[in-house]
């Protein structure tokens, strides 16, 4: 299997980093939602689900610039056959998948006034404890955290966690088995088996 796309299938590095961050982000929702339908406030298992939303959140804040980077220098396959409609279709869903990929893990980060302790290995301090805190939102907007978290935290959980992304992802899906069930094309194999068949 080929490291870089080829004409007809993404290579491992897209494919891997592609599969890996959409697992990730269950993990995130599933860590989330245990928190706040299985677990008490102030228990231990409640710190315990926090900290590995924190943690797998920053991991797909990471992984998205390796995948921005690997995509840059690496095209995709050309789209399969289809209208203008479907490719526009195509070309914004995924760009607004990488925006969300990038605003979502951004907003969860300079939002939350706890520490990130990364998989329980090492520490990642707060936005609110950061030089970066201080000159932009304390200096030159003149907020709090408390003035700052509030905006940022409803956009990262009420309109991009509980809503956009949502919908983004599973009209992503649904275009993904459009493609392979109904139009019977290369898209879903291009992104999972290598050879044409
Ligand atoms: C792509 C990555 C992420 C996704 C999809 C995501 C999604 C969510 C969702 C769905 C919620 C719950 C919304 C609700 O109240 O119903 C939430 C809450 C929260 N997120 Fe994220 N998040 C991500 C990354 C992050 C990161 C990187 C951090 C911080 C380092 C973070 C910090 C938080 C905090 C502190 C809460 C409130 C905790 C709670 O409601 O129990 N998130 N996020
Ligand atoms: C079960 C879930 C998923 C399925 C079945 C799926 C399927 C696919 C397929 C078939 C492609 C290739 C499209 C093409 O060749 O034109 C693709 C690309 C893509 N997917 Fe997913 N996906 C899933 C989850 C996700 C998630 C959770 C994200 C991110 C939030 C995501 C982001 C993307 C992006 C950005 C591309 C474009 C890749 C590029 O060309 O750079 N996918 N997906």
């Amino acid at each position: 299997m080929s490291l870089r796309n080829q004409p007809d299938s993404y290579g491992s590095v897209a494919k891997w980093l592609h599969w890996l961050t959409a697992i990730l982000f269950w993990g995130s929702y599933i860590s989330v939602y245990y928190r706040h339908w299985f677990t008490q406030e102030e228990t231990p298992a409640n710190w315990t689900a926090l900290q590995l939303h924190l943690s797998i959140g920053v991991t797909i804040g990471v992984l998205v610039i390796l995948r921005i980077v690997w995509r840059l220098t690496n095209p995709p396959p050309p789209v399969e056959p289809g209208t203008s409609l479907e490719h526009f279709a195509a070309h914004s869903g995924h760009l607004l998948l990488y925006l969300i990929m990038v605003i979502t893990p951004l907003t969860g980060y300079i939002g939350t006034g706890v520490n990130t302790d990364y998989f329980f290995l090492f520490e990642i301090p707060k936005f609110e404890s950061t030089q970066a805190f201080v000159a932009i939102v304390q200096d030159r907007m003149g907020l709090t955290f408390e003035e700052f978290e509030k905006p940022v935290d409803f956009i990262h959980k009420e309109i991009l966690g509980q809503w956009v992304v949502w919908i983004l992802i599973l009209g992503h899906v649904m275009a993904a088995l459009y493609h392979h069930y109904i139009k019977k094309d290369r898209t879903l194999l291009r992104m999972t088996v290598t050879k044409k068949s």
